[in-house]
């Protein structure tokens, strides 16, 4: 098909000024970590791997990457784990580094930095209380690798999530305390797509992060992406592209995950669709895109799938109305109070069917385009009555 050009799964965007300017407010406030929000999907994970590490090794730091996701309820440990890999490619002598990574972050981290200590005397052990360990390890791995280390800790609402309120804040008091006492020797981008846990964490008044990190929305991908989209639809069909404005309408229409729309563009591309809305709502009316969703769907009571969809609709799930018109649905003989809809509401974030926390949205945008459109379906509210099936 498209010969030399690479495929539409192999488009990747760089966005190596971004990196840099987040370098270069870490460098100007030390001890004070970024902290980067933007929902699912979006390509944070992404950025650190590609662009955000590279950037670090070029200005000679040493990127060490964890995802605290990986050891919920035991964050240090995870931050601890990783720091323990980086040093450990640090001291081994060059030949025996070769232990696997097990990310391209950390392999990254492998390059290059080998210090041979030689027949290294036998440290004294790493102290065994994480926030000591943290500590310990920080100090060590900045000696062996003589470089500053830039600490990339994603998913870090996981300090919050799943843990009491009083532990969490003591976990991110030790990492605070740790970060702003080596501060000359660690920078930290801590990433979160669930900006209410962390927000919390952050904001709330007297937790010990407040003021601490500085809290940035991380950028989705722009225009760049969608002209690359569309210059590889041109090159396999001789020319002929999809629009960038109807990409772009649908690259929002789908909450800016790169993903979501390449896999779009992949099928238009694979039917010589060109049209963008034509080709949409033939990805939507494919069942196999939306085989999953539907047999959780078909799963639930009419309230939650009233609800599903009123969400998707944007309405209120526990305004008067929306609850009246739920009330019309068929299964339902009167409007449900507020405690069966909180109940509803709470049972479809379990499935994953609404965001887990803050303001109910339908997360996945796929999922939000087939509940709207599954006919005959909630266009406008009142079709919610019919909309049942
Ligand atoms: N710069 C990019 N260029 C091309 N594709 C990208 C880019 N960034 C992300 N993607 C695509 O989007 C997918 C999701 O990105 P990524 O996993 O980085 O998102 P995330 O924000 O970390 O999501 P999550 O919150 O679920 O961890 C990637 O697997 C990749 O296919
Ligand atoms: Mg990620």
């Amino acid at each position: 098909m498209a010969g030399m050009a690479p495929d539409f799964d192999s488009l990747s965007i760089h966005r190596p000024e971004l990196a840099d300017s987040y370098l270069g407010l870490l460098a100007s406030q030390p001890g004070r970590p970024l902290a980067l929000f933007a929902p699912r999907r979006i390509g944070k994970t992404f950025f650190l791997d590609q662009d955000l590490a590279p950037a670090a090794l070029a200005r000679g730091w040493l990127p060490v990457y964890a995802d605290l996701w990986l050891q919920r309820g035991a964050p240090l440990a995870a931050i601890n784990h990783a720091l323990e890999e980086a040093l450990d490619d640090a001291t081994l002598p060059a030949s025996k580094a070769g232990k696997v990574a097990g990310t391209p972050v950390t392999k990254l981290s492998a390059l290059g930095v080998s210090v041979d200590l030689g027949a290294a005397p036998a440290r004294r052990k790493l102290p065994e209380p994480p926030e000591l360990r943290l500590d310990s390890l920080v100090q060590r791995l900045h000696a062996a690798s003589g470089r500053p280390i830039l600490l990339m800790l994603d998913e870090a609402q996981a300090l919050a999530d799943g843990q009491s309120a009083a532990t969490a804040q003591a976990l991110a008091g030790s990492l605070r305390a740790v970060l702003h006492k080596r501060r000359a020797q660690v920078f930290a981008v801590l990433t979160g797509s669930s900006p209410d846990a962390l927000a919390q964490l952050l904001a709330s008044a007297g937790a010990p992060m407040y003021h601490f990190a500085q809290v940035l929305n991380f950028p989705p991908l722009g225009d760049e992406f969608l002209k690359a989209l569309a210059e590889h639809y041109g090159r396999v069909h001789k020319g002929r592209r999809p629009l960038l404005d109807d990409l772009r309408r649908l690259f929002e229409r789908l909450g800016h995950k790169p993903a979501l729309l390449r896999d779009v563009v992949k099928a238009m591309s694979a039917e010589g669709q060109v049209d963008v809305d034509q080709g949409f709502a033939k990805y939507l009316s494919d069942e196999r895109h939306v085989a999953g969703w539907r047999a959780l769907i078909d799963t639930l009571g009419p309230l939650e799938r009233g609800l599903a969809r009123a969400v998707a609709a944007g309405l209120p799930p526990l305004g008067q109305e929306t609850r009246h018109e739920l009330g019309q649905l068929a299964g339902l003989d009167s409007p449900p109070t507020v405690g069966k809809v909180r109940a509803a509401l709470e049972r479809l974030r379990k499935l994953g069917v609404v965001t887990r926390s803050g303001a109910p949205q339908v997360e996945d945008p796929f999922l939000q385009a087939w509940l709207l459109g599954r006919p005959p379906a909630l266009q406008d509210p009142p079709a919610l009555r019919r909309g049942a099936s």
